[in-house]
Formats: structure tokens, sequence, C-alpha cells
């Protein structure tokens, strides 16, 4: 695993190192940051990333995943992460088509699928799989804060980071 204390993006980096990597060879990593200077979101919207959520990405070389599979497992990683939210707190997040992880009409997670393909290739040679969770902020900027919430602005708690970390991790490797 890789943590940073402040990255551009956590899947951006796992794309620049995925570039080096041997894709015949089986592989996974995790990258977290503290905070993302360029976070993303999907349609190339930014994602808020200051201290207090977690950022994480997660790293792999698919063994049966194919190009057309693409959107069933986006959907199937986005109820992955939901349960395994739901787990850690005894939330009841759901899944908003296509992933966004929902809590009380707000957004609470969001997960960014990419690929990576070597030249000519439909086949991804690398996954990435960049989750957000929106853990123990206490605010968000004007701008999402009328559609975000926080974990901890649910239920006051201060939440381990690393309990979800490594929970993903094992779930997502289960998912390779
Ligand atoms: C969305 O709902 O729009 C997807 C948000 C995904 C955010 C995560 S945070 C970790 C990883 N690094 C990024 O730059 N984005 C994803």
């Amino acid at each position: 695993m890789q943590r940073f204390v402040q990255i551009d993006s956590t899947n951006d980096e796992a794309k620049r190192q995925a570039k080096r990597l041997d894709p015949q060879k089986e592989h996974w990593d995790v990258f977290v940051a503290d905070s993302q200077s360029r976070g993303k979101g999907q349609k190339e919207r930014a994602w808020e990333s200051k201290e207090g959520g977690l950022y994480y990405t997660f790293l792999f070389t698919p063994k049966t995943i194919t190009a057309h599979d693409l959107e069933t497992y986006s959907l199937k990683i986005g109820h992955v992460i939901s349960e395994s939210i739901n787990r850690l707190t005894g939330l009841k997040t759901e899944v908003e088509w296509p992933n966004d992880i929902i809590l009380d009409d707000k957004k609470c997670a969001g997960i960014l699928i990419e690929t990576v393909c070597r030249s000519g290739k439909s086949q991804p040679d690398f996954m990435i799989i960049g989750v957000g969770v929106n853990l123990n902020q206490e605010s968000f900027g004007p701008i999402i804060s009328p559609v975000a919430i926080s974990l901890r602005q649910k239920t006051q708690n201060v939440y381990n980071r690393d309990l979800f970390i490594e929970t993903f991790t094992e779930e997502l490797k289960a998912c390779r």
C-alpha cells in the first residue's frame, strides 16, 4: 500500500505507475491520500478532497473482466462499497446508478473506475477503482454542501480510516 499526505489524485498516481508495470504479471496495489489537490469525479467533475475524507484507489491486472463487462462490473463495485460501508457503520447507504453511494438523499461516497489499455487493445491491461468516501469531514464547500454528507455529519462518530481501507481492499481483491 502506498500512502500520501497529499497527491494530485490517487487514480492518476495509480495510472502513472501502471504505465511502468508489466501487464503480463499479476499485480495489485492500493493508493491512499490524506488529501488530493486535483481529485477527480465522474464526468470530469472535481472531487472535493480536503483532509477528513478517504481517498482510496485499488489498481489491479484484471483476470476475467473485459471491456464489455465494464458497466455491470461498475454496478457490482458500487454494491460492494455500499455494503462495506453499511457493515462498518451500521448505516444504510444505497447505490444510485451508476455508482453514487447515497445516504439520506445526499452523496456520502463516489466511485470512479478507469482503465489502462495498451495500444490497440480493447481488453484493459489494468483496472483502477477510485473510491472517495465522505468520512470525517465536518463541512463541505458551498457548492457541494447541499448534496454531500459525511458519515461523521450523520452520526457524530469519528471513523477509523484504516478499517475502511482494509475492508475495501479485501472486498476488491475478491472482485478481480
Ligand atoms: C464520483 O462520484 O464522481 C466519483 C468520485 C471518485 C473520487 C475518488 S477519490 C480517490 C480517487 N482519486 C480521484 O481523483 N478520484 C477518486
